[in-house]
């Protein structure tokens, strides 16, 4: 079956949502997307027939267990992870990876050096910048280019000829919508004695995930990115999950992955975390046929999520090419970004741009007169805004399509920003 966005949409409550009589128009989703119907029900269900504590021997706490073990097989379909024991849940992707760099500071000494991001979301830069203020590590950073908006890897050969220890970095920009090429940063981290560390809270929603053929050693998301609640996941290889030591209470387990699960787990979370994965696989079902020959590898519901996630890829390039090519047609627009399709493997369908005449608060602030929902500013992106010299300027407007948005969804954008 071919890719029917007005079914997708049926999936989705909230976009039928009006607000007298107005409908809304969702283009905030890098900042959080709207949930599926199944995140409600599963949600309300946990709330219903289970609401526990695990451990226990009675009904609802048996329930709770296996609702947080069936989750975390799911996240580990989706990430293709070895074990479900790789998968860390937590309430954040930032408070995951702040907890993580603690841990990790107890491999690292002073001296020791790590490699940022000029491309990375604040939460894959400052917990490092403050364990190595801690430390007293030496911090290098590989910039992107000005032009191409992509790395040039070149530069971090460069960056990998000393004592470094940990090469943290972006999957896909939120602010610049660029993919990277995890898979070639984590070899070349590899190749030079280094961990790496992959954001990829921006990629989950737009292709599909694998990190044992990216290679990498961590990698974080957030549910709240891809269709369901707020939860964060860290993955890591198992044998690095067990060596590191956790800062945990004395009763909390001390197996992994719970050992880095502190406190009680928002078990409602996971249910809604199984709620997004189910629906993504239902994408699968329904549009992924192209797709799964390229999944051999793949069976079950696991081919069917990154079938589903292939189809969602193919159909936001159609959503990149439309945004691009509109607001390539409004005077005065700059777009700080890939643009040419024949890269559009390179992007995701985040769009961030400038507007001469108007400052990007402007038009974030005209757009939802009309209620058209987008970000302006820096979104935590700090090193890319300043690396692209608009911190001063208010930053950017940011336009962010979904595979639930449609290409007179983004008509109704352009024409705003045409009349404006
Ligand atoms: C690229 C990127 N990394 C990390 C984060 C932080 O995620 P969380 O809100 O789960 O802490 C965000 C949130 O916008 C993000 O866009």
């Amino acid at each position: 079956m071919s890719y029917n966005v007005e079914r997708i949409r049926k999936e989705f409550p909230s976009l039928a949502v009006e607000d007298s009589g107005r409908v809304r128009t969702y283009l905030d989703n890098p900042a959080g997307t709207q949930v599926t119907q199944r995140v409600i029900d599963n949600t309300h269900n946990y709330f219903m027939n289970m609401n526990a504590n695990s451990g226990g021997y009675f009904r609802t706490s048996l329930e709770t267990s296996r609702l947080s073990d069936e989750a975390r097989q799911a996240t580990a379909e989706l990430l293709n992870a070895n074990s479900p024991r790789e998968i860390v849940f937590g309430p954040n992707m930032t408070t995951l990876t702040l907890s993580l760099s603690r841990s990790l500071g107890k491999w690292f000494k002073a001296g020791d050096e790590i490699v940022l991001s000029r491309m990375d979301h604040d939460a894959n830069v400052n917990p490092w910048l403050l364990l190595a203020e801690d430390l007293g590590l030496k911090v290098k950073w590989l910039p992107f280019n000005l032009d191409t908006y992509r790395f040039d890897l070149d530069k971090l050969t460069g960056l990998l000829n000393g004592p470094v220890k940990l090469v943290a970095a972006t999957y896909a920009s939120n602010a610049l919508g660029t993919i990277n090429d995890v898979t070639k940063i984590a070899a070349m981290a590899r190749e030079a004695g280094a961990l790496s560390f992959i954001d990829a809270v921006q990629y989950v929603p737009h292709g599909p995930t694998d990190v044992q053929a990216i290679g990498c050693d961590f990698l974080a998301c957030s549910v709240y990115k891809f269709f369901g609640g707020h939860q964060g996941i860290l993955w890591g290889k198992e044998a690095l999950l067990e060596e590191l030591p956790a800062y945990k209470v004395r009763p909390a387990k001390d197996a992994t992955p719970y050992k880095f699960e502190t406190g009680t787990p928002s078990y409602e979370g996971q249910a809604g975390t199984l709620g997004a994965i189910e629906y993504l696989a239902w994408v699968g079902e329904m549009y992924g046929n192209g797709f799964q020959a390229d999944l051999p590898h793949f069976t079950g519901r696991q081919q069917n999520i990154h079938a589903g996630m292939m189809a969602i890829r193919s159909y936001e390039k159609k959503l990149s090419a439309h945004l691009i090519a509109g607001l390539t047609n409004i005077p005065g627009v700059k777009i700080h970004g890939v643009t040419d399709p024949a890269e559009f493997e390179w992007r995701v369908p985040t769009i961030a741009f400038t507007r001469e005449g108007f400052t990007p608060q402007q038009i974030a602030k005209r757009l939802a007169e009309e209620n058209i929902f987008v970000w302006d500013g820096d979104y935590y992106a700090v090193e890319v805004v300043n690396a692209l010299g608009l911190s001063e300027s208010g930053g950017m407007v940011r336009v962010g399509p979904v595979h639930y948005n449609t290409t007179a969804e983004l008509d109704r954008l352009l024409n705003v920003l045409a009349e404006m």
